[in-house]
């Protein structure tokens, strides 16, 4: 059942093309647009009312890096969220490593607190039916030709799980990308984690793949932003070299999952073959089988819960 839907980070990129697509979609009666700009929610409505000719979209206020602002959501839901598609996200504006005030770095609580405290209160308030999609990145199990390394642990502890959320586990000088691919590996793993504890629900991450045509590179470190948002670059040179696809295509990838059910199971993540960033979508526990590793699962849970209590 997918009547209701709620899209964070929807005003741009991947999350407002993804809000396009699902609006086409005679089935889907509301879709609620979870932004933390009420302009630039307003701005995305009017154009998406455009776009589908459907008066089903509603802006929610939440800005996913404050859990407090998360639960604030919920409390103005009256009915139930079919799907759930935890969207935005990225590298954490320009100083990425800056704490705040849950004890964590701006690039984790953008990624992973403001969600993880927003599924935990729908799920108490049973406000959540059907799917929950996290927006994963092939950067989680590395990608070489981007310049991006596996991430790689000393023990998978909760304890060193929350050293990478504080960013005590970095060292000065750590590339903001390699941050951001150990916070969207934690993110695949708490998924995991969830999809056990809540098995009447499908919580699955997938990656929408390199994605031009969004504002998620302009805070990324030189080559990346360079070659992501200068026009020749990211129309011509990338795709032809089959390294990034448009937001349709990116957005795409959050409907396959959720409408099929067969090839896509709960728990697992979803993203492109091992030396690609675009393409099919595969299971990532075929290029890193310690996402189906239950202990690292429920360690990354136990770290970020301790963040958001
Ligand atoms: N593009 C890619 O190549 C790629 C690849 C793999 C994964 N991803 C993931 O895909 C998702 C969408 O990225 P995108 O490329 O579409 O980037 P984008 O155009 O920058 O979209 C990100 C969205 O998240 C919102 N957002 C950021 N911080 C927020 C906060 N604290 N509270 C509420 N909303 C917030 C942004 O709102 P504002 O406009 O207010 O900033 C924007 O609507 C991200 O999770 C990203 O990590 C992207």
């Amino acid at each position: 059942m997918s009547n209701r839907i709620l899209i964070t980070g929807a005003n741009s990129g991947i999350g407002k093309e993804s809000a396009r697509q699902f609006g086409l979609k005679p089935e889907v009666k509301k879709i609620f647009l979870g932004v933390r700009s009420i302009h630039k929610g307003n701005a995305a409505k009017k154009e998406l009312e455009e776009a589908t000719g459907r008066k089903i979209f509603e802006v929610i206020i939440i800005d996913v890096s404050d859990a407090t602002s998360s639960k604030k959501m919920v409390s103005k839901l009256t009915d139930p969220i079919d799907v759930l598609v935890m969207n935005a996200g990225g590298i954490g504006g320009k100083n990425p490593r800056k704490l705040n005030a849950s004890g964590t770095m701006d690039i984790t609580s953008v990624n992973l607190l403001g969600h993880a405290a927003l599924v935990e209160e729908l799920i108490e308030k049973n406000m959540l039916t059907d799917t929950v999609i996290y927006a994963g990145s092939e950067t989680a199990r590395g990608v070489s030709k981007f310049g991006v390394q596996r991430p790689s642990f000393k023990d998978n502890t909760v304890q060193e799980y929350k050293k990478i959320m504080n960013g005590e586990f970095f060292n000065k000088n750590e590339n903001s990308m390699n941050i951001y691919a150990y916070i969207k590996y934690l993110a695949a793993l708490w998924m995991s984690s969830l999809a056990r504890e809540y098995p009447s629900i499908r919580f699955i991450t997938v990656s929408p793949g390199s994605t031009s045509g969004t504002n998620g590179a302009n805070d990324a470190p030189f080559p990346i932003r360079f070659l992501m948002t200068s026009a020749i670059t990211s129309k011509f040179l990338l795709p032809m070299m089959k390294v990034v696809h448009g937001v349709d295509k990116g957005a795409a990838r959050y409907l396959e999952v959720i409408y099929d059910k067969k090839n896509y199971k709960s728990g697992h993540f979803y993203a492109s073959k091992e030396k690609d960033v675009i393409g099919p979508l595969i299971d990532q526990k075929i290029i890193s089988p310690s996402f189906g590793n239950k202990t690292y699962q429920d360690n990354a849970y136990a770290a970020i819960t301790h963040f958001i209590r």
